[in-house]
């Protein structure tokens, strides 16, 4: 086994923070479609395999969100759905290694030895294991439990927006919760969170904690709760029942997922070396998210002048901001232009709720 590999530091996202949908409608994918996403947990990519486009290539720089993806679509394409939410750790399952040893072959042989060194998340449900969502899993979810249980049980059953606005504010939204968000997301936490020397957080908003009440006013005011997978992995530490999971693991899109005949290319890189090597006019659909909150301005900016260089014509893009605010640089906004409402409409209804998104068309260079 190859030191170097199991040395690689353990995913740090290991499920869906955001909402598929908002890409799948930002994209418009069609099957001849030839796609460069972001992998991230690889939920994201995975749910753009639904429409069939012809070629995905998913980049990150981190190989562990890599090998995730390797993993993730070999679960979907080997193992029915009720195994496949069994083994992930949606569902109970006493033989996720037994089940791990027969998928392990169809992974790149990196990938396999990666899992191979971390055992304890495979057994355990590779879902839920990320850095990040163990933050939600051990602290975040039992310390909600314990100061607003009640409130919570209550608006996760809540079946309309009114009866659960209602509920938010006599149960929730009160000094103890906003002093908890306030200071629960400073940029100090944030950082310590992600712990990672990869990330180069910008905050263009400000204080991040108000930013990240303001959204959760929003989302508890605009998006039933039963319905959101990333709000119920932040407060339940789990996903309630088989209508809220993210996008990928619908039972209808994991089925078009499993058919899918996309050619899905997985590369360790870093985006912007990645999209420099490519061919001019090569790429229909881009799917960024959020890759803002890693790299810096000047950075974006490079990123976008490849993007417009390696489109298509008419060529669609779509990515989130957190606390950065990137928007499109002067010098090439009459090519890459941003459509204003789409972008606007997705950030109110995406159920990810911390992120702002942008959807934007990259039109043919004028001769
Ligand atoms: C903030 S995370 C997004 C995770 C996401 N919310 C999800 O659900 O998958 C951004 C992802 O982009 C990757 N990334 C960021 N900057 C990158 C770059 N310049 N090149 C390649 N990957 C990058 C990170 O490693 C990480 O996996």
């Amino acid at each position: 086994m190859s030191t170097e590999n199991s040395k690689e530091k353990w995913i740090l996202y290991s499920t869906c923070d955001e909402d598929s949908n908002s890409e799948i409608e930002a994209l418009a994918l069609q099957e001849g479609d030839v796609v460069l996403g972001v992998t991230g947990s690889g939920c994201r990519s995975l749910s753009l395999l639904v429409h069939n486009p012809k070629k995905l290539t998913s980049v990150d720089f981190s190989p562990g969100q890599n090998y995730l993806l390797e993993l993730k679509l070999a679960v979907i394409r080997q193992l029915d759905y009720d195994k496949g939410l069994a083994f992930l750790g949606v569902d109970n399952c006493s033989n996720r290694w037994e089940i791990f040893q027969a998928l392990k072959n169809s992974l790149t042989p990196r990938a396999a030895e990666y899992f191979e060194n971390n055992r304890k998340a495979i057994e355990s449900g590779i879902l839920f294991s990320g850095r990040h969502e163990q933050f939600y899993v051990r602290f975040a979810a039992p310390m909600l439990r314990l100061l607003f249980g009640k409130g919570f049980k209550r608006i996760f059953a809540a079946q309309t927006l009114e009866e659960q606005r209602k509920i938010y504010a006599s149960d929730i939204n009160k000094s103890l919760w906003r002093a908890i968000v306030r200071y629960g997301f400073s940029d100090f936490t944030i950082k310590l969170i992600l712990n990672d020397d990869k990330y180069k957080i910008t905050n263009d908003v400000g204080s991040a904690g108000e930013y990240v009440l303001e959204r959760l006013d929003h989302t508890f005011n605009a998006h039933l709760a039963k319905d959101n997978h990333w709000l119920s992995l932040m407060v339940n530490a789990r996903y309630l029942d088989r209508k809220s999971l993210p996008h990928f693991l619908l039972e209808e899109n994991y089925h078009a997922i499993a058919r899918s005949s996309t050619e899905v290319e997985v590369v360790t890189a870093n985006m912007l070396d990645y999209i420099a090597s490519l061919p001019d006019g090569s790429i229909d659909k881009f799917s960024l998210s959020d890759i803002t909150s890693c790299i810096t301005r000047d950075e974006f900016d490079r990123l976008l002048g490849d993007v417009t260089r390696v489109s298509k014509d008419n060529a669609l893009m779509c990515y989130r901001n957190f606390l950065a605010r990137y928007h499109v640089p002067s010098s090439i906004n009459r090519r890459i232009v941003r459509n204003s409402e789409m972008s606007e409409r997705l950030t109110h209804d995406d159920i990810s709720f911390v992120y702002t998104f942008e959807a934007a068309m990259i039109l043919p260079e004028i001769a």
